[in-house]
């Protein structure tokens, strides 16, 4: 099990690439399922989610090779319609393979994804959705079965617009004949880009990012050539990065839109930000200033999955901050860790109370999650002192190469 050696107290200057996006890959590889052909995605990030997926993809009868960041997958022949236990068990989010192998192959099995260290993760929009449009659900003993007989296109309403829930529709209805509507969809800069992607395919796509998406199924999909979009979540961590260590770090290939709530929030903070033609400028010289409240929602509110690492910026603001964390019950678990580094910080249900010291200690910490994995990273940089930090292979899930990241703009860190 490796582990980071990091070096606090160390400004941060230079630049850094952000690299393709791991929730929009995901969904991506799902999808070239769809087409009996070979598919080419470029910009796929080196992570062991990605490399999960293949092997989810392998497992189905799919040809995938791999060649920097270019992953071709060849689904002439989808030979299997199950997703292993141990795989789902590993990334939670393979669920998002079910309505891909559905459309495909008329089945697909799975073991019924565990929970994770966010939370229960319940499949239940999916599901639902999935039964409304004619899919039929056997559930024993954690094991699910799904066939689909007669897709019963028509309009679906989902409770909350999840992010899984809508891309797992999307990836059946496109290739079932008649027209399907998701009300309440997500609108994440990802779902755009699974739209991009099916359209390029062939489908009848449109509305993604506005709520409500229309699909017009059609009767075969072809293989396509993408490129995926940039990782807005690495960007924002490579951003509060210098918002705790300081420093001015110029970040590149990122697609500033798709960030704008958490510009808004270190504007906020005092964080000198330009926007440049292909991305971002951060510069921060003095403490950053505290947040009145932050509070999570779906985009494009302020993402979940950059709370962890805002908390840690916060923990050395001047004054105190309030976040609130409304999308997963269980997100805050950098908080004990952070604690150990001298943080001050009370938290009751939804909330947290970050009340901001002049300075952090290093500390022996242990990475619970991906991103308050990241968070601790963030922690350890601006902190006094040496951090060891245990569990990066949680961090590896979603960081293309972070130390070298840092290492590049100047961070003092070591992978053991
Ligand atoms: C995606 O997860 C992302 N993962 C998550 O990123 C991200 O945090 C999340 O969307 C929210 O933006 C991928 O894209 C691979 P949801 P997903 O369905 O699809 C509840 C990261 O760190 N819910 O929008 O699982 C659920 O429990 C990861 O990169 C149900 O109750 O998120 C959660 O509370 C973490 N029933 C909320 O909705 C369902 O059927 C949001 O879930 C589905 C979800």
């Amino acid at each position: 099990m490796s582990k980071y050696i990091i070096e606090g107290g160390n400004r941060l200057y230079g630049t850094a690439l952000i690299g393709g996006a791991k929730n929009s890959v995901l969904p991506i590889l799902a999808g070239t399922v769809l087409a009996a052909g070979e598919s080419i995605i470029h910009n796929c990030p080196r992570i062991r989610d990605v490399e999960l997926t293949i092997e989810i993809l392998k497992c189905l009868g799919c040809n995938v090779t791999v060649q920097g960041n270019t992953v071709c997958v060849n689904a002439a022949d989808v030979t299997d319609n199950y997703i292993p236990m141990g795989l789902m068990n590993k990334m939670r989010s393979s669920v998002i393979f079910m309505g891909a192998i559905l459309s495909r192959t008329g089945e697909a099995r799975c073991s019924y994804p565990g929970g994770c260290e966010l939370g229960a993760r319940p499949i239940n929009l999916h599901l639902k959705s999935f039964k409304q449009l004619g899919v039929e659900i056997n559930e024993q003993a954690g094991f699910l079965e799904c066939r689909l007989e007669k897709y019963k296109p028509g309009t679906v309403q989902l409770d909350f617009p999840s992010v899984g829930a809508t891309e797992n529709i999307m990836l059946l209805a496109c290739g079932q004949e008649g027209t399907t509507t998701i009300v309440n969809a997500a609108r994440e800069p990802e779902i755009f880009d699974l739209q991009d992607l099916l359209v390029k395919m062939g489908a009848k796509i449109r509305g993604a990012g506005e709520g409500i998406i229309e699909i017009e199924g059609v009767k075969s999909l072809k293989q396509v050539e993408k490129t995926v979009i940039s990782d807005r979540i690495c960007a924002a961590t490579m951003l509060f990065m210098v918002a705790a260590a300081g420093g001015c770090v110029e970040l590149k290939n990122v697609n500033t839109s798709h960030i704008e709530s958490i510009i808004s929030v270190l504007r906020g903070c005092g964080a000198d930000i330009r926007l440049t033609d292909c991305g971002v400028n951060i510069k921060v010289t003095e403490r950053i200033d505290a947040v009145d409240m932050v509070q999570t929602m779906p985009y494009p509110g302020y993402p979940t999955d950059a709370q962890p690492q805002l908390m840690a910026a916060l923990c050395t603001a001047n004054g105190t901050s309030v976040i609130k964390e409304t999308i997963f019950e269980n997100r805050f678990k950098a908080v004990g860790e952070l604690k150990k580094m001298g943080a001050d910080i009370t938290l009751g249900g939804e909330m947290a109370i970050i009340r901001g010291v002049k300075k952090l200690h290093g500390a022996n910490l242990s990475a619970p999650d991906l991103r308050a994995g990241a968070a601790l990273v963030i922690a350890a940089l601006a902190a006094e002192g040496k951090s060891e930090i245990s569990g990066v292979c949680y961090i590896d899930r979603g960081y293309e190469n972070l130390e070298g990241m840092i290492t590049d703009i100047g961070g003092k860190i070591i992978r053991v």
